[in-house]
């Protein structure tokens, strides 16, 4: 029987996906079981837009269209990490991208080959299922932490079923693209997106297993 413990431990960040369709049905079921995730007043603040077949192709062909015009543009509504970050966090995001591109064998000094990796986010790293979630723009905080419940949620729910997930914030770079192409009303705000598929077990990329802080460092008990 798989646990909750063991979908918490299986779920890890998957860069690499098999070219192995996922039904409809299963992300459904999924859909329908993370609806389950608390929220405050259970007011449910998550909207999520699942891309498949033509919809993803249309969506990677797009960015990909815009990547290639403009490298360079931002269209993030909200920093993915403060400006300046400080330390443990700054170390614990350096690292995690050398072990990265080590793994792929990318070096420091290759940026064309670093940002050639990092595209492959706009291909949902080959998995046929996208997902992107959008939060009404006049939702705060609380309502932005629910929707992070709401992912992690989701993300158990598809390792429990031996599915393979990567979220990807990333996506919000090109906002206005995707936005347009979802046809996401004015109201609604682009967070993230989730690459959902089958691992390919093979690619070096995911052995990638990324460390954790211990209890001291994040815990304090009183009493
Ligand atoms: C909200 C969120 C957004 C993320 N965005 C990206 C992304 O755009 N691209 C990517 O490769 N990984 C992304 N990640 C994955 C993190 O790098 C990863 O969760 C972290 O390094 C811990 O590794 P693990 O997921 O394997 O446990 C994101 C994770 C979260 C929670």
């Amino acid at each position: 029987m798989t646990t909750v413990t063991d979908a918490l431990k299986a779920r890890i960040s998957i860069r690499a996906f098999l070219d192995r369709p996922v039904p409809e049905g299963l992300v459904r079921e999924i859909l329908d079981a993370a609806k389950f995730a608390p929220s405050g007043g259970n007011l449910q603040p998550w909207k999520v837009h699942v891309v498949m077949d033509a919809a993803r192709d249309r969506i990677v062909a797009a960015v990909k269209k815009s990547l290639a015009e403009n490298p360079f543009a931002n269209e993030f509504e909200i920093a993915v990490y403060p400006e300046g970050l400080w330390e443990p966090f700054r170390s614990r995001r350096f690292e995690v991208g050398e072990q990265m591109y080590a793994l792929v064998g990318i070096p420091r000094e290759d940026k064309a080959a670093r940002l050639a990796w990092f595209q492959r986010n706009f291909d949902f790293f080959g998995a046929p299922v996208g997902l992107f979630f959008s939060i009404d723009r006049r939702f705060d905080r609380g309502q932005w932490a629910h929707l992070g419940m709401f992912m992690q949620t989701i993300a158990l729910l598809a390792a429990e079923r031996g599915l393979a997930t990567c979220m990807q914030e990333c996506w919000a770079a090109r906002a206005k693209t995707v936005a347009s192409l979802l046809d996401l009303p004015e109201t609604e705000m682009l967070y993230c997106g989730m690459a959902l598929g089958y691992a390919d077990p093979d690619a070096a990329v995911n052995r990638l297993r990324t460390a954790r802080a211990p209890l001291e460092e994040f815990v304090r008990f009183l009493r």
